[in-house]
């Protein structure tokens, strides 16, 4: 997080976790320490806890996602959620692409690409997913497929419309797993995915493009990782359901 441009943001990813009453008290515990926090500070929540969380960090600072949404803004999609209903409901920003969708839910690139579109147009903050398999970077495709995502993720919005967007690497064999990318290996991926935000998007877009690291973060090696020139941050699975959380917030970068 080297640069000044690019304000450091921890977003917690709660994933398919919690009932009401326990996201009242996580989102209790995150504002509550929000005070110690390093940089900007987020949960994307599930659909269902949207609400209630929202009502708690008003006027806290602490920014609310939603962890998917579709490219459509209302119809007859049953089951799905469009980025207009999570505007409506109180949240700022919104997660798009993580591996569990591609992977479990088959979204693809250019699903990905009508849900960035969606989102920007209703002016939530996108964090796109991006990252490689274990298989993939064993047989030396973490480039091409790193770079196949962000342009297919990307492709066809103007600098000035993607100037919110936010990019996580989330190397597929990171999450959940315990086995975080080393902070040098986090490094050698953001500053490729930076190349390619400049390839497709020109320089000043990618150099104030903030990239996060996403995969078994915890408040261990936190500092390490945000330590990295082009790490501006982190999405944090399972260490954001824990009191954990409040020191990845207030990360120290040497
Ligand atoms: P873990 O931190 O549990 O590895 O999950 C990372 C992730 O998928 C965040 O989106």
């Amino acid at each position: 997080m080297a640069s000044a441009l690019r304000r450091p943001l921890i977003a917690g990813n709660w994933k398919m976790n919690l009932t009401l009453a326990q996201s009242v008290d996580l989102a209790k515990l995150v504002s509550g320490g929000f005070g110690s926090a390093s940089g900007e500070v987020a949960v994307c929540v599930p659909f269902t806890a949207i609400t209630v969380v929202g009502e708690i960090l008003k006027g806290t600072g602490v920014r609310l996602g939603g962890q998917d949404c579709h490219w459509e803004a209302s119809g007859a999609f049953t089951g799905e959620i469009s980025a207009g209903q999570l505007r409506d409901a109180g949240c700022q920003m919104v997660i798009i692409g993580h591996s569990e969708r591609r992977r479990l839910f088959g979204e693809t690139d250019e699903h990905v690409n009508k849900k960035l579109g969606a989102a920007l147009k209703c002016g939530l903050t996108p964090i796109v997913c991006v990252g490689e398999t274990l298989e993939e970077r064993e047989t030396q495709k973490t480039w091409r497929v790193l770079e196949t995502q962000i342009a297919g993720g990307l492709k066809g919005f103007a600098p000035s419309e993607l100037a919110q967007a936010v990019v996580a690497y989330e190397p597929v064999w990171a999450i959940g797993t315990g086995k975080t990318a080393s902070p040098a290996q986090a490094q050698e991926a953001h500053l490729f995915i930076r190349s390619q935000l400049k390839k497709v998007h020109g320089g000043s877009f990618a150099a104030g493009c903030r990239i996060l690291y996403g995969g078994s973060v915890t408040a261990d090696n936190v500092d390490s990782l945000m330590a990295q020139a082009d790490v501006d941050g982190a999405l944090v699975g399972g260490a954001s359901l824990k009191k954990d959380f409040l020191r990845i917030m207030g990360f120290r970068a040497a």
